[in-house]
């Protein structure tokens, strides 16, 4: 049993209290006793329903200098996430159902949903065993790490992701982000599939997207930290970082509703590989606070909603602060003004734009129904 004391609890007011027993919120209510139980003092904190990034990257099942699930889950928490959905570019690829049994026999902290591959090996001849994978319990499939360029081949996966009810997840990238979202659409408006772009960051595919939600329910999409913050630096990251207006169409984008959820793309990488990519789960939060909330664009509440409430939907999720819900919060300080050190991330990536920028806002902990108070 656990009781949150005076917390700001999302939705409800000041001076909550949250009390968890069995993995489950029982009550919330102001001035809960209860004795002999474990306590957190709150005051002066957040409470909001656990952080869900629908786009990690790990690298390898194995211990070695890339990241594995154990120190992606590790530096998630320290993020403030509760769940990731690892994405299947990892060595070996999530491209059948016994990579996933693994993967689930791995005890975890926080939830790990684990996305399969659309093509074997993440290559372009072959479909991966999509219904196998369905059978093994995936929600989506994804290109991402390696667009596939073969339209007939993703026409195929898109069917059967359609018949299977499978979140498609696509990189749009080849030939041009607006082209390539283009051709996703008119597929999923053809094989009726439910489509994700993954991090959109033009302004014209933005306002291909716009247009295109205003036919279909079925087509959603997410946006990275590092394309609201950055405009017109070299860092190497795909899709790369784009112009000043691209970025403020991306910040619209998140305003408006037309892009849905905000993701990591942490994409962790040893600095010798010099492979695109940026470590970004640990100051997703930190930079949506600072860029977006503290600078006005997004209310608190909308910013997490995008964060927790959006991508729970996506994946079909039940997420909320709600008394019988499953206890997966992220208690937040607001006020907290700490400096990015690449050095102090648990991430073994250390591979980030962002080294030295103030940050106002950060998670200071996390509690899943497996396990509490994780930092
Ligand atoms: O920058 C990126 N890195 N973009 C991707 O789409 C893949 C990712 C990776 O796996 O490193």
């Amino acid at each position: 049993m656990l009781l949150l004391k005076n917390g700001s609890v999302l939705g409800f007011g000041d001076n909550f209290d949250i009390l968890i027993s069995d993995g489950k919120i029982t009550k919330i209510q102001r001035n809960i006793s209860f004795l002999g139980c474990k306590t957190f003092d709150c005051r002066d904190k957040i409470i909001t329903p656990g952080l869900i990034d629908l786009h990690t990257h790990i690298r390898s099942f194995k211990e070695n200098e890339r990241e594995t699930i154990e120190s992606g889950i590790e530096a998630a928490i320290s993020g403030g996430f509760t769940t990731i959905c690892i994405m299947p570019n990892t060595d070996p690829p999530i491209d059948n159902p016994k990579i996933l049994g693994k993967i689930k026999e791995k005890q975890s902290k926080i939830q790990v949903f684990p996305i399969g591959a659309i093509a074997k090996e993440m290559g372009q001849l072959r479909l991966s065993d999509i219904k196998g994978m369905k059978d093994s319990g995936i929600f989506a499939i994804s290109d991402d790490g390696a667009e596939l360029e073969d339209k007939s081949l993703l026409k195929d996966a898109m069917d059967i992701a359609s018949e299977l009810d499978l979140l498609v997840i696509l990189h749009c990238e080849i030939p041009s982000e607006p082209k390539a979202i283009e051709k996703n659409i008119s597929l999923c408006l053809d094989t009726k599939s439910r489509l994700h772009i993954a991090h959109i960051s033009t302004k014209d595919g933005i306002s291909l997207v716009k247009q295109a939600k205003k036919e279909s329910q079925c087509i959603t999409c997410e946006a990275t930290p590092h394309h609201f913050t950055l405009s017109d630096v070299a860092f190497n990251v795909k899709p790369p970082i784009r112009t000043k207006e691209d970025k403020e169409a991306v910040i619209e984008g998140l305003c408006s509703g037309t892009i849905d959820i905000i993701v990591t793309d942490h994409a962790p990488h040893p600095m010798a590989f010099d492979k695109p990519g940026i470590s970004g789960i640990e100051i997703c939060l930190s930079l949506v606070l600072t860029e977006l909330v503290n600078k006005g664009y997004l209310s608190l509440i909308d910013a997490i909603g995008k964060l927790a409430k959006n991508p729970s939907k996506i994946i079909g999720l039940q997420r909320e602060t709600k008394e019988g819900c499953e206890a997966y919060l992220t208690i937040i300080d607001l006020k907290n003004e700490w400096v990015v050190k690449k050095e102090d991330f648990k991430s073994k990536g250390k591979n980030t734009p962002f080294e030295g920028w103030k940050l106002k806002g950060r998670p200071i902990s996390v509690i899943t129904p497996y396990f509490d108070l994780l930092f």
